[in-house]
């Protein structure tokens, strides 16, 4: 990682902080399956949370947000010991392939660890560098199913508008199912959403 590039806490105090974050998530989102997951707001969570930036010239870079539970089930999926959900990991294009992202896992996991957590999840879409950096960090992919978005006529197959003069123009679905061919014949956009896993009991390399 370059030297210039610092790893830090999410500071709630610094006014131009979250604005910075909203920029880093949207802009290192764009050429990403999750292109149009555009956030106003820094999401604030319900149980304790690691949110962790990296910055370079006073600037937010890249960033990890982690939520994880005091008690089982709080918020990892199906998890029969302490989990921990990664819910934003973005680096900006132009910083990527330089470890802000390895570093940024690393810093959260030992916070992790000090808070006795033993899984970390994380869902992503179908981005295949994506996909290979969570294999290459120790995450092994549990499930998955489809998000399903419709446009036009491709609406009127999953929903109808029961008020006159009111049409469905998008949609956005989940297909749990187990015809996925099918359903990626029939939309055009379609995107399989894994769910990653981490044990963090055994201390890997990361
Ligand atoms: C996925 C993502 C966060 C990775 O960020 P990154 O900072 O480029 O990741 P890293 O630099 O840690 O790792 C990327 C590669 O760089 C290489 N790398 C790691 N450290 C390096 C270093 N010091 N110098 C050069 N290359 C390095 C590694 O080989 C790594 O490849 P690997 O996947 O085989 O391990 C980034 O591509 C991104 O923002 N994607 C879009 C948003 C997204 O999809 N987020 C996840 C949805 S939840």
């Amino acid at each position: 990682m370059n030297n210039f590039v610092k790893i830090r806490k999410y500071n709630y105090e610094r006014k131009e902080e979250e604005l910075s974050w909203l920029r880093c998530r949207v802009l290192s989102f764009l050429d990403s399956a999750y292109f149009d997951d555009v956030k106003r707001k820094k999401e604030v969570y319900n149980n304790p949370a690691v949110e962790l930036v990296a910055e370079c010239d006073d600037k937010i870079v890249g960033l990890i947000d982690i939520e994880f539970e005091k008690n089982i089930g709080d918020v990892a999926y199906k998890s029969t010991e302490l989990g921990a959900v990664i819910w934003h990991l973005a680096v900006l294009p132009e910083y990527r392939n330089q470890g802000i992202a390895s570093n940024l896992l690393k810093s959260a996991i030992e916070v992790l660890h000090k808070n006795n957590i033993k899984i970390l999840q994380a869902w992503t879409r179908d981005d295949k560098w994506v996909l290979q950096w969570y294999q290459s960090h120790n995450f092994n992919r549990k499930e998955s199913y489809l998000h399903v978005f419709a446009e036009d006529e491709e609406c009127d197959e999953i929903s109808k508008s029961k008020i006159p003069k009111l049409y469905v123009c998008t949609t956005f679905a989940h297909y749990v199912g187990e015809d996925d061919e099918k359903i990626k014949k029939q939309f055009k956009r379609v995107h399989q959403c894994n769910l990653f896993e981490r044990n963090l009991s055994q201390k890997k390399e990361i």
